[in-house]
């Protein structure tokens, strides 16, 4: 049925009446606190740290930092569920945050509460690239990383985000190509350099700093599960140079290049025989040595419990241990570096300066977070809070968004465009009239209302 345009303002009332509520509740859960290092205010003696000391270069404060520490502290640090020092006022911080298309709970450091009750949830991204538009691409990113900042002030959101997922949708049968921009290399190339940008880009320009740390994921040649009796875990995808460069790896380079991304997170299949999460060639050669990385390279979840216990890549968990952090890993979603790289150090298999430099491209990208400047409410997006979420702005942005990349398949006999004139009632017919869980798509958050061919609103709280 269509939507008398009243009806439409009606619930647009509501939308702004409930948001109105729920900015009040702002006042009432005000005590929610953001974590982060170097509480001067708290304790002054902090200051004494050049870590500490956020008009000091990353380089110079997070050298400082490192060479404080203990080797079993360092490791605590090469972990998602990093763990705190106390000694040293730094609390532990949970790297796995999620903004596919919108701030999403699936991260265990990200939750929605009655202060936060839902985010703005875009249209999934196979969509959006539909339209072609490099501006929206990174509007969105802006929007996502507004709304995250925010829900990190009040401490229901972490700074380090796993998104974009740019995989080439080369073959239809995987079951995540509507996480992607597509099968096309140059336009998920384009996709991710403006998204990650929008993302990660202060208003003030200032390169050296983040708004909050995207990654591309799952590097590389990963698109392809449970097929012929074969998972991720143990698909050894077998890539010609050629198509290395022209198919898999595009979006990868673009994304570090031109999105000047904080961090690769490597899959869990193999490409040409090697685990990616420990191999060296396209770990340290490719994405430090050619494109530079300014940041952290990251595992997959269990990626390297994967290497051990279904690819058999080592004959000890201290080797895989070794072999991740000889390739240049720095940051393991799991507990795998936790658990074996004191005995890998100790064996020899790896030095301690290798720990040392993945710990500090890890401590980096949070000093780059603000995350050792004190009291973020005092830095810039300090004043961001739940009135900034859901925002009737980011909203229209959402439908925008859906409106730009909607695609016409087929228009046989020409019945559209209809005719608002002639036709006085029209029925939607079939699961995809009002398909919401379908179209919020995975990676989601929760959110405040969706809108449908059938509703133009609906409350889901
Ligand atoms: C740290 O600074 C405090 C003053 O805030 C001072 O009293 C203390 O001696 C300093 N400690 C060190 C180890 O420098
Ligand atoms: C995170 O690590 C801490 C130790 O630093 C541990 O006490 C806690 O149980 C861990 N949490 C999870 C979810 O693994
Ligand atoms: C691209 O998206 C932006 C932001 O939504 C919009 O203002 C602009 O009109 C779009 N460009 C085109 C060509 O549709
Ligand atoms: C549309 O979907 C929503 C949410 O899944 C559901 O609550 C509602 O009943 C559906 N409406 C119709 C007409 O099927």
């Amino acid at each position: 049925m269509f939507f008398h345009p009243l009806q439409h303002i009606l619930s647009m009332a509501i939308a702004l009446l409930l948001l109105i509520i729920f900015s009040c509740q702002t006042i009432v859960f005000a005590e929610n606190e953001p974590l982060f290092a170097c509480n001067t205010e708290k304790d002054p003696s902090l200051k004494n740290y050049s870590f500490c000391n956020p008009s000091l270069d990353v380089k110079t404060r997070v050298n400082d930092l490192v060479k404080r520490l203990t080797l079993e502290e360092k490791i605590g640090n090469l972990v998602n569920n990093a763990s705190s020092i106390d000694r040293l006022g730094i609390p532990g911080y949970k790297w796995w945050s999620e903004a596919l298309h919108g701030v999403s709970n699936v991260g265990p450091a990200t939750h929605f509460s009655s202060l936060v009750p839902g985010a703005t949830s875009f249209p999934q991204v196979i969509l959006t690239a539909a339209s072609f538009n490099k501006t929206l691409f990174k509007a969105i990113g802006k929007v996502v990383s507004t709304e995250a900042r925010a829900m990190y002030n009040v401490g229901l959101a972490g700074l380090t985000y796993w998104s974009p997922n740019v995989n080439i949708f080369r073959d239809p049968r995987w079951g995540r190509g509507q996480e992607t921009p597509g099968e096309d290399p140059v336009l998920a190339s384009k996709y991710v350099a403006n998204y990650v940008r929008g993302l990660q880009e202060r208003d003030d320009g200032d390169k050296d700093r983040l708004k909050v740390a995207a990654a591309c994921k799952h590097y590389t040649a990963y698109d392809v599960d449970n097929w012929e009796g074969i998972d991720r875990y143990h698909f050894d995808a077998k890539v010609t140079k050629q198509d290395m460069e022209d198919t898999y790896q595009p979006p990868f380079k673009s994304c570090v290049l031109d999105g000047n991304v904080a961090s690769v997170m490597c899959s869990y299949n193999e490409v040409n025989g090697k685990p990616t999460c420990g191999d060296p060639d396209l770990l340290k050669r490719v994405i430090r040595g050619e494109w530079k990385l300014n940041g952290y390279i990251s595992s997959d979840c269990d990626s390297l419990d994967t290497m051990f216990n279904s690819q058999h890549w080592a004959k000890t968990p201290e080797q895989v241990a070794a072999d991740a952090l000889n390739a240049g890993l720095d940051l393991n979603c799991g507990n795998w570096l936790r658990d074996y790289t004191m005995g890998a150090v100790q064996g020899g298999l790896v030095e301690e300066s290798v720990v040392d430099k993945a710990v500090s491209n890890n401590f980096a990208t949070l000093m780059r977070l603000g995350f050792f400047d004190g009291d973020p409410s005092k830095q810039m997006y300090g004043n961001l809070g739940p009135k900034d979420v859901c925002t009737p702005a980011h909203q229209e942005l959402a439908r925008d968004a859906a409106r730009q990349g909607i695609v016409l398949l087929k228009n046989v006999f020409r019945p559209l465009p209809l005719s608002p004139t002639a036709i006085k009632s029209l029925a939607l017919i079939g699961p995809n009239a009002n398909a919401t869980t379908t179209m919020i798509g995975n990676y989601a958050g929760l959110y405040i209302y969706t809108y449908t061919y059938i509703y133009a609103s609906e409350c889901v709280l």
